[in-house]
């Protein structure tokens, strides 16, 4: 057990005391596993948080950066550029199918997120629509913690401390508890229609107001929340017919989390802009980026050609560290086909989940790719704290999940091999047999 100061650091999304109490401190990894404090192995079962996709401390990843350090350590991210900065555009580019071929960098999913909502509202504006503002999300969707995405967002406690958020936002309604659709094997039957709530809130509206729709293709942080069958394409067409632009928010699907490069290969339902972050750089150092189709990019190229085109950008756009692990983990994904590998382990996956269905404490079960959400009934009067205490007991059992709500999600490195998988499943059915 630690002996360290443990109270000046004020940790994220984390139960501040609960943890000082009883800390759990990572102190090493590799490959599958963590190295804790007491030396201790675990096995990570949630990719680090959804962004570990090639596993840890691999050799390419750590190699170019490195490399990067000792060559140049930072370019400055307004006018003016470096040569990786670009090359990793395009081969990111050479991932999503379509038009989406414009890539802006960023350092997180939630800068993603905010930096393709001021995109869709100027690209509005520069057409001469600067009437398009409206922003809609989804109910139980998240967008992360800045305060477009948290007002787009839709879980309550993200949102109930923080005031009256951004104006001019409206959310349809999620697509979690249809009838028929528990226990599903992949993508629920039932619920494309409610792809339509959409058209409700452009009958309030006006569709000229509306600027962009923007939805996870799969929701993880609300408890692994599938599309229903026809429900994107639904949304796609709707967004066509009212000239709304339709963002994907691809922090946790992109980057071979499905089976496909990205939820847009995946679903063949093409965005006019897709917001990732997380396995863009194996979770090594923070970035993200947003592509943005051809049209979009073309709107703005207007004007004199020494005018800055769109006023918005951070500091560390591209920085050439973030880079050379972006690229370290593109070539990572590449030479062990990891991109595809989900596709290939996911019936084993399923089963492995479903395995579980006869469980008196588990109320649904859910997968896609290598994704999993295990429902738990909540205990009477004290919402998610069963599933807490199964992340407790995991972890004394060597294993990292992760619980939002009564509901465990999975998300492991997508270097995962069928042992390990045995491992999760038998620890888990144990534990959750033995919750009260
Ligand atoms: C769908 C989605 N969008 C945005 C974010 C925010 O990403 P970050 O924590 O890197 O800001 C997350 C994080 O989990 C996410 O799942």
């Amino acid at each position: 057990m630690t002996t360290q100061n443990l109270e000046n650091y004020w940790m994220p999304f984390t139960a501040n005391r609960q943890f000082k109490a009883k800390p759990r401190l990572v102190v090493g990894a590799d490959g599958m596993y963590f190295k804790l404090e007491d030396g201790r192995q675990m096995l990570d079962g949630i990719a680090g948080l959804w962004c570990c996709n090639a596993g840890h401390n691999r050799p390419r990843i750590v190699e170019a950066i490195r490399q990067q350090a000792g060559e140049l350590d930072y370019a400055p991210a307004f006018q003016m550029g470096h040569p990786k900065q670009f090359e990793l555009a395009e081969r990111l580019a050479n991932l999503m199918p379509g038009d989406l071929n414009k890539i802006f960098f960023t350092n997180s999913g939630s800068e993603s997120v905010e930096t393709a909502l001021k995109m869709a509202i100027a690209y509005h504006r520069v057409r001469g629509e600067g009437h398009r503002t409206r922003l809609i999300g989804r109910e139980k969707g998240y967008h992360g913690v800045n305060f477009g995405g948290t007002s787009v967002g839709g879980m309550p406690a993200n949102r109930k401390m923080f005031g009256s958020l951004v104006n001019g936002v409206d959310h349809i309604r999620h697509t979690h508890g249809v009838a028929g659709n528990t226990f599903s094997k992949g993508q629920p039957e039932n619920g494309a229609e409610l792809a339509d709530d959409l058209i409700r809130l452009i009958e309030l509206h006006d569709a000229s107001t509306i600027a962009a729709v923007i939805v996870e293709p799969l929701a993880g942080s609300a408890g692994v929340l599938l599309p229903p069958k026809g429900y994107l394409e639904r949304l796609r067409s709707i967004c066509d017919q009212h000239g709304i632009l339709l963002i994907f928010d691809e922090v946790i699907t992109g980057f071979g989390r499905l089976g496909a490069p990205f939820a847009t290969n995946f679903f063949g339902v093409e965005p006019d802009l897709v917001t990732t972050a997380k396995g863009l750089a194996n979770g090594v150092i923070p970035m993200g980026a947003v592509f943005a189709q051809d049209k979009i990019y073309d709107a703005f190229m207007h004007g004199p050609d020494n005018m800055v085109e769109f006023f918005h950008g951070y500091t560390f756009s591209g920085n050439p560290m973030a880079c050379a692990a972006a690229m370290g983990t593109l070539d990572t994904y590449e030479e062990e086909g990891l991109l595809t590998r989900a596709a290939e382990l996911s019936d084993y996956w399923q089963d492995a989940v479903h395995s579980l269905r006869d469980l008196d404490h588990v109320i649904d079960l859910r997968n896609l790719g290598l994704i999993a959400g295990i429902e738990l009934r909540p205990r009477e009067g004290a919402p998610t704290a069963r599933a807490f205490d199964a992340f407790l007991q995991a972890y004394d059992a060597g294993l990292l999940i992760r619980t939002t709500g009564d509901t465990i999600a999975l998300s492991p490195p997508l270097i995962i091999e069928k042992e390990h998988i045995d491992f999760a499943f038998e620890t888990l059915r144990k534990i959750i047999q033995s919750l009260d």
